[in-house]
């Protein structure tokens, strides 16, 4: 899949942009505070998944204007498709988006269309951080080839926003045990549902990354990558999310209420899961090196964009904001080569990257929210 035109009219500090990218690589140079990641930003809007740098609503629209749009076209094997995305400062909630001229009621009506995956600097540290970063890393891979899954995890969230108010109230006296029934069956269902799909995409994950981790480190560690549910005890070869996991999802909600109760919270579930990472054998968390944590991060991002490519049958677009600078000349390296043949875009500080030897590409220069072409640098072998 590849984007062949880039339109965005006051998003942020963006000065009217109309481009039409390379197929394979773009190269978007310029000094801080000048507009990258804004551009890399406008294009992941395009793809309907919550920014990723979690900007509100009202900080998308320039300060100087009223208005923003923005509309990326993108072909894939089929055909080329445009998403037109745009918000007025007066009315903020009803965005007015669509999809090839069709109107479309939220965002998450345009996942699984325009496929993109975007590494940051905030990235190189998931198996570091918490396992908050992880669960949002695993939800958003899912949701990206799974339709409904935003929506049963917007479920879940809303549902336990209203058990653990429930337990507070218990713990004082003013509800009874009793009301727990109703939300805890629901629990039970969505979570089962949640842990199965994300059990089996971590297994996918780990297959593409462990072979990836291996070149990476010329073999000489092996990664390992595991869900850890706090719930199921096992999770391999089971199917029946509906049934047998959901009763024993509900009988773990059970066994913990009292605990729950005293505590004020939902102790058990989904939203507590991890995802474990180990670099031969030791916990990436406690043990891995910076080192260790980067190639970690590199090849699980590339990993998220072959699974892409293999459900999809096409490849995504990669956005990679900031992030070259911030490795080794060999991860530089090893990056590029994994997602050669893919649509890059690639913002840095440096104009000086290294093109490869039948690499093709395009070089924009970003200054004050003005794009310009800077150099079309075409290498033939
Ligand atoms: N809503 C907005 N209106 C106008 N300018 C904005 C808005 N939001 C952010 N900016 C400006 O965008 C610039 C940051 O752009 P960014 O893309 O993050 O820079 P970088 O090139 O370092 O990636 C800052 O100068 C900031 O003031
Ligand atoms: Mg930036």
């Amino acid at each position: 899949m590849y984007i062949t035109r880039i339109y965005a009219d006051g998003f942020k500090n963006l000065k009217k942009v109309d481009l039409s990218p390379h197929e394979e690589l773009n190269i978007f140079w310029g000094k801080n505070a000048q507009g990258k990641t804004n551009l890399i930003e406008a294009v992941w809007l395009c793809t309907g998944v919550r920014s990723f740098r979690s900007t509100k609503d009202s900080k998308m629209i320039d300060i100087d204007k009223d208005h923003m749009t923005i509309e990326v076209s993108f072909k894939d094997n089929f055909r080329e498709q445009t998403v037109r995305y745009s918000m007025d400062k007066n009315n903020l909630k009803e965005k007015d988006l669509f999809l090839n001229g069709v109107k479309v009621k939220t965002p998450s009506k345009l996942f699984g269309q325009l496929d993109c995956v975007v590494f940051t600097p905030e990235d190189l540290d998931i198996s570091k951080g918490s396992p908050e970063n992880r669960r949002q890393f695993i939800d958003l891979c899912v949701s990206q080839i799974k339709n409904n899954y935003s929506g049963v995890c917007a479920k879940y969230d809303r549902i336990i926003e209203h058990r653990n108010a429930l337990l507070k109230n218990i713990a004082y006296g003013k509800s009874s045990k009793d009301e727990l029934e109703g939300w805890d069956t629901q629990l039970a269902q969505l979570g089962s549902y949640i842990s199965l799909l994300r059990y089996n995409y971590t297994k996918k994950l780990a297959s593409f990354a462990s072979k990836l981790y291996s070149e990476i480190s010329q073999g000489k560690e092996k990664l390992e990558i595991n869900y850890y549910s706090t719930v199921f005890s096992k999770l391999e070869g089971r199917k029946d999310f509906a049934g047998d996991l959901a009763r024993e999802y509900l009988d773990v909600l059970k066994k913990n209420t009292d605990e729950d109760i005293r505590a004020g919270f939902t102790m058990k579930g989904i939203h507590r899961d991890d995802i474990i990472t180990k670099i031969n054998g030791l916990a990436c968390r406690d043990y891995a090196s910076q080192g260790q944590h980067r190639s970690t991060a590199l090849v699980l991002k590339l990993s998220q964009a072959y699974i892409l490519e293999q459900e999809k049958d096409d490849a995504p677009c990669i956005l990679l904001d900031d992030v070259l600078s911030e490795l080794d000349e060999f991860r530089q390296k090893f990056v590029l080569s994994k997602i050669k043949g893919m649509q890059v875009f690639i913002t840095c500080c440096e104009k000086n990257i290294q093109f490869e030897k039948n690499q093709h590409g395009r070089l924009y220069n970003i200054e004050g929210g003005r794009i310009k072409t800077h150099k079309r640098k075409e290498k033939k072998d």
